[in-house]
């Protein structure tokens, strides 16, 4: 089901363009990424969804409930922190909560503990937020999102500030929430590794424009097969590399031996051929191409030569 429709969304403040005619889609049990450099347009983007911001073109949907014409309705669906979250730093983390689930109809204190748990902030929660880390306030943030229970989930930049086990706990729990609770998820970020290991859908952004959209966990048999770099090491590189370029084989002679890009099905004929033309093969090492590769390629233009 799609939770999150951004169709032709335009963004101008001060007669400059920040956004132009971004489209894309949430589904629900997903986690998308909004990869982007610093000055795309994410935290624009997300504050449109989240109603903070005037569009200025195009339109966004939140489980069918328009953002500019039925808000109200809107915001019930969605869950978010902008930027760094907002909290009152002399009260403490469950006091924060408490005031914010205030505002909701049926958010219990049963409901906030268990938040509370699922963000792994219970030992600190009687605390008074200014003495909390960067990390531990990105939780709080994420726990007052999730208190009127969204269905989608909207966070800019929720790895900030925390370090290696914190990024591998909030996968975790944007995972469970995706693939348990069926939540949407759609987080920015400008770290592409990140984002790789965390979403199952990437949209990349650029200078305001979506410039790319990518499969993270492609299976080997979908219709875009997933294309790899492959290194062949055999008793005779110099002939492999002659013999791969008479099949118009796009390929380079490396040290360590041929190095080509290729889809994954195609590689048992290419070992068949050397073997019957007497290539003894050592090895043949799969690379994964990166994200980072792609990001790169992507955002300066240059088309990657496989696509
Ligand atoms: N209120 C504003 N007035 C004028 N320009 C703005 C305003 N808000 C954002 N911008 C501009 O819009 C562009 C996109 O900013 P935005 O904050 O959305 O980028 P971002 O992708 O979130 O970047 P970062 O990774 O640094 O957080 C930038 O060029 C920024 O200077
Ligand atoms: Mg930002």
């Amino acid at each position: 089901m799609e939770l999150l429709k951004i169709e032709g969304l335009s963004k101008t403040i001060k007669k400059k363009k920040i956004l132009n005619n971004i489209s894309l889609t949430v589904n629900s049990g997903e986690i998308v990424g909004f990869l982007g450099p610093n000055g795309a347009g994410k935290t624009t983007t997300i504050k449109l969804i989240l109603g903070l911001f005037k569009i200025t073109e195009g339109k966004i949907t939140i489980c069918g409930h328009d953002v500019a014409t039925d808000f109200e309705n809107a915001m019930k669906y969605v869950g978010g922190i902008v930027e760094n979250p907002d909290l009152y730093k002399r009260l403490t983390g469950r006091q924060n909560l408490e005031y914010f689930a205030s505002m909701y109809p049926d958010v219990d204190k049963s409901h906030i503990d268990e938040i509370v748990r699922m963000v792994k902030m219970s030992e600190r929660i009687n605390d008074r937020v200014k003495t909390y880390s960067l990390g531990m306030c990105q939780r709080i943030g994420i726990a007052q999102a999730l208190l009127h229970r969204p269905q989608l989930l909207v966070l800019d930049e929720p790895t900030n500030g925390l370090d290696p086990i914190g990024i591998k706990e909030l996968r975790d729990l944007l995972k469970y929430l995706a693939k348990e609770a069926g939540v949407g998820v759609f987080v920015s970020s400008h770290i592409l590794s990140e984002m790789e290991l965390m979403c199952d859908r990437i949209y990349i952004i650029d200078n305001g424009e979506i410039i790319g959209e990518k499969n993270i966990n492609q299976t080997e048999d979908s219709e875009d097969a997933p294309i790899y770099q492959y290194v062949f090491v055999t008793d005779n590189n110099e002939m492999t590399y002659e013999y791969m370029k008479s099949l118009d084989i796009n390929c380079e002679l490396k040290n360590d031996g041929v190095e080509i890009v290729m889809k994954s099905s195609e590689i048992p004929n290419i070992v068949k051929t050397l073997v019957n033309n007497n290539i003894g093969i050592y090895a043949v090492n799969q690379k994964r191409r990166s994200l980072e590769q792609d990001f790169i390629s992507i955002t300066t233009g240059s088309k990657t030569q496989i696509r």
